[in-house]
């Protein structure tokens, strides 16, 4: 069974991926930082279905965190098939105005030192076998600017191009790396935070008239991870409802 390393998987996005690439046949990795309760509940569900799951709570943006994490799915599990780097690292809301160097400086240093340490992890195996898939959770905002997000979609648009550099590196040897960027997604943890009329605003702006599903993105995650996506490396995929299309 091939295995899927899906980062921050205990709760949002990262769990509704886990689940859906456990219903898909992977052997399931679910990472957490500091939620192990959540996490132990994303893996027993999965487990209970009749899937194959194990929890590694490990700091994404810590080397040897990330390091005795793959090492130990080496161990167990044999390799990692699949990437999928998830995991939200904290950032603030706020004007260009009240923008500290600290604010950015620091979200750009988690977004890309998670993003660089899960890649160079997970690719010496993947190029030993001649294939692999990794897959990270950029969003709309790092080609589409919205009040308050600079820090979040600035590391995003760095992230985005570091991707297409590792997608381009790594295509001879059967890897391919893409991006998923969903607009806000219903039900977040971060989408809670926003006033409720804000929210209804944003989703009368999608030309769907609603805001994404945790199940939506997963999906999209599962198509990228599969052999149907074999031949598509470097591509930003929005799961948007139509909003920001190129
Ligand atoms: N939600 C949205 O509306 C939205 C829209 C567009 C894109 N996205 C992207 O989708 C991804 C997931 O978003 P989400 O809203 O589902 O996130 P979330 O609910 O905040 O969950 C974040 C996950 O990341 C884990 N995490 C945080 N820091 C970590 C670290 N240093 N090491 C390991 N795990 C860590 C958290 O676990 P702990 O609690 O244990 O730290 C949690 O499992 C993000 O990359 C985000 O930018 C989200």
């Amino acid at each position: 069974m091939p295995v899927a390393l899906i980062t921050g998987a205990s709760r949002g996005i990262g769990a509704a991926t886990a689940s859906v690439l456990a219903q898909e046949g992977y052997r399931v990795v679910v990472n957490h930082r500091a939620s192990a309760p959540q996490a132990e509940d994303v893996a027993a569900t999965i487990i209970a279905a009749g899937g194959e799951a194990m929890v590694i709570k490990a700091d994404v943006t810590e080397p040897d965190d990330v390091a005795a994490m793959v090492n130990e799915i080496n161990q167990r599990w044999g390799g990692v098939d699949v990437l999928v780097h998830n995991a939200l690292t904290p950032f603030d809301i706020t004007s260009f105005a009240n923008l500290t160097w600290e604010q950015l400086g620091g979200k750009l240093d988690t977004e890309l030192r998670a993003a660089f340490l899960t890649t160079k992890a997970v690719v010496p195996g993947m190029i030993s076998r001649g294939n692999g898939r990794l897959i990270y959770l950029s969003t709309l905002l790092s080609r589409r600017p919205r009040d308050g997000m600079i820090a979040l979609g600035t590391a995003k648009a760095a992230l985005d191009q570091f991707v297409r550099y590792v997608a381009l590196e790594l295509a001879p040897h059967g890897i391919t790396a893409n991006l998923v960027a969903p607009t806000t997604v219903e039900g977040a943890l971060s989408t809670g935070k926003v006033p409720a009329e804000r929210l209804a605003a944003m989703a009368a702006a999608v030309p769907m008239k609603r805001l994404a599903r945790p199940n939506e993105v997963a999906k999209t995650v599962a198509f990228l991870a599969s052999d149907a996506s074999g031949f598509t490396t470097g591509h930003y995929i929005p799961v948007s409802g139509g909003l920001g299309m190129d």
